[in-house]
């Protein structure tokens, strides 16, 4: 059989190569899509094909204009992709920089909170905080925009069974920091070994065959670790006491705890946050800071930006669209006018904002809450982490209102290290939120003191984010209940007038940078599509 591609013929894969030189990854990946090389989850994130320019001169000599509301992610990929094709593109924003909830944290940032004092880090150089978003799952389209713009990532371990559990209020276990893998371990040898034994006792009803029952069966002995009579008595996937070595050093596993203390302890719950579809082992994060993502959308449409330019009104009529707002250099009332908007504030923040919503749009605008997120990074003059307790990225969880610890995924054997002290959500995260920057830094060292005693010795500097008190956000990101989802959420995603909505509340990949990416990107084709029938 020929196999050999022909001398004169462009390979496959040099037609790809040429394509997303010449065209980006979206091109390439409408290409990859015709010729059926995508998985499902790629093919997803190829779903878009950014309008193109030749169409556009054709039918619409004169150029729309489109006004952006917000320089966040989703703000700025629809002007970069809208600028794609020609059109003529503003965005206010209301701060100094873009990015939006895309913020790193470096040594000098300040934040005012609402209600508070102004807060400076005072972290080192090259030190950074992700106050927002830290880590991306390998199939969001976060990642294409990363490999368009040349951002470079590194991996972000966000499971490491070295890193603890410890809960408080938790039977004998409380107050005690176990080794994930070896609350593991227990955990699954003793459900592997209550599910096996009620299975060979004929305890169980099961509508399967007998020789399915042994391949169960058998299935459980290599889930739980169980020996020949179906007892789990500990495994080495938990670890030892003292660890094996040289020669004639085997080594000695550590005791399995008993069934009630791993059981009372609560450990299990924290399980499944590990290989939910979106926090997988895998993720990434780009070298140097997730505002290296922000940074490179801002090189393509920073110069369409008009920093400190916050919103007070949106005006619509049949014909186009008006908005003013306070530029805060001078403190004084502008305005600009376009063909459409696309509106990308928070709705926390819109509802707020005088604007010519239709009466069904007002009310869905204003009717949807925002989850409650925290965050504080901790400087530490030592890595104790990596060094004394070998712990490389991950996160240890808790019951404590601290919730966890991140521990930094990137610069590993560097002298000093910034741990995320707490990242807390719903009513912790309110509780955090309701104190001063220094009463946060002072229950974080005493609550994450508890787990690594290191604490005191080794600490330098914080920094917190309340995510609710931030202005312009006033919420981590949209909660919809399963109700909302029904009677406002197909309003917010329809166009009202000339106003499209965008951000990650326009999608179902909410809290994700990449919600706010498919959203721009549907508002984006959407206007396309409108402006040729026009
Ligand atoms: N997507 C956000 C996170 O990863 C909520 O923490």
């Amino acid at each position: 059989m020929e196999t050999k591609e022909k001398p004169n013929e462009i390979t496959r894969r040099q037609f790809l190569t040429t394509v997303g030189k010449v065209g980006g990854s979206a091109a390439l990946f409408s290409v990859m899509g015709t010729l059926g090389l995508l998985s499902p989850e790629a093919a997803k994130a190829a779903d878009f094909t950014p309008p193109g320019n030749s169409d556009l001169t054709v039918t619409n000599r004169n150029g729309k204009k489109v006004i952006i509301l917000g320089a966040g992610i989703g703000g700025m990929t629809a002007a970069y992709e809208l600028g794609k094709a020609g059109y003529d593109v503003t965005i206010l924003e209301a701060r100094d920089r873009a990015g939006g909830r895309n913020w790193s944290i470096r040594r000098g940032t300040t934040s005012t909170e609402i209600g508070a004092s102004k807060q400076v880090a005072r972290f080192d150089d090259g030190m950074y905080l992700n106050a927002g978003p830290m880590r991306i799952p390998q199939f969001h389209v976060t990642m294409e925009y990363c490999r368009e713009f040349g951002v470079e990532i590194e991996p972000f371990n966000n499971v490491n069974d070295s890193a603890y559990y410890y809960n408080e209020n938790a039977g004998t276990l409380s107050g005690k920091k176990i080794p994930k893998r070896a609350a593991k371990a227990d955990m699954r040898g003793y459900v592997s070994e209550m599910l096996a034994k009620a299975i060979d006792q004929k305890a169980l009803d099961l509508p399967i065959t007998p020789e399915d029952k042994i391949k169960l069966v058998n299935y459980l002995k290599v889930e739980g670790d169980l020996d020949e009579d179906l007892f789990y008595r500990g495994s080495e996937r938990g670890g030892y006491k003292d660890e094996p070595g040289s020669r004639l050093d085997a080594g000695v596993l550590r005791d399995p705890f008993d069934m009630k203390a791993i059981i009372g302890s609560g450990f299990g719950n924290f399980f499944s946050s590990e290989y939910s579809y979106d926090q997988q082992m895998m993720m990434f994060h780009p070298v140097g800071g997730m505002d290296m993502i922000a940074k490179a959308f801002e090189k393509r449409v920073g110069h369409k930006i008009k920093y400190h330019a916050e919103v007070t009104e949106i005006r619509q009529s049949s014909t186009g669209v008006r908005i003013v707002f306070n530029d805060l250099d001078k403190n004084t009332a502008k305005e600009v006018s376009g063909d459409y908007c696309i509106c990308t504030i928070p709705l926390s923040v819109l509802k707020s904002i005088p604007a010519d919503f239709s009466p069904d749009m007002a009310k869905a605008i204003s009717s949807v809450g925002y989850a409650s997120a925290g965050k504080i990074g901790l400087q530490f003059k030592r890595r104790f982490w990596e060094e004394d307790e070998q712990i490389y990225g991950g996160n240890t969880l808790t019951n404590m209102d601290i919730t966890s610890i991140y521990y930094p995924p990137t610069k590993y054997f560097s002298k000093k290290g910034l741990l995320l002290g707490y990242y807390a959500f719903g009513s912790n995260a309110d509780k955090l939120g309701k104190m001063s920057y220094q009463e946060r830094e002072k229950l974080a060292l005493m609550q994450g003191a508890k787990i690594h005693p290191q604490y005191y010795e080794e600490f330098q500097a914080s920094f917190s984010i309340d995510w609710k008190k931030i202005k312009y956000n006033l919420g981590g990101w949209v909660a919809y209940s399963s109700d909302d989802r029904k009677t406002y959420y197909p309003t917010l995603c329809k166009p009202d007038g000339r106003i499209y909505l965008a951000g990650e509340h326009i999608s179902y990949i909410t809290a994700w940078q990449a919600g706010a990416i498919e959203s721009a990107r549907s508002v984006v084709t959407d206007i396309h599509q409108r402006v040729m029938k026009e």
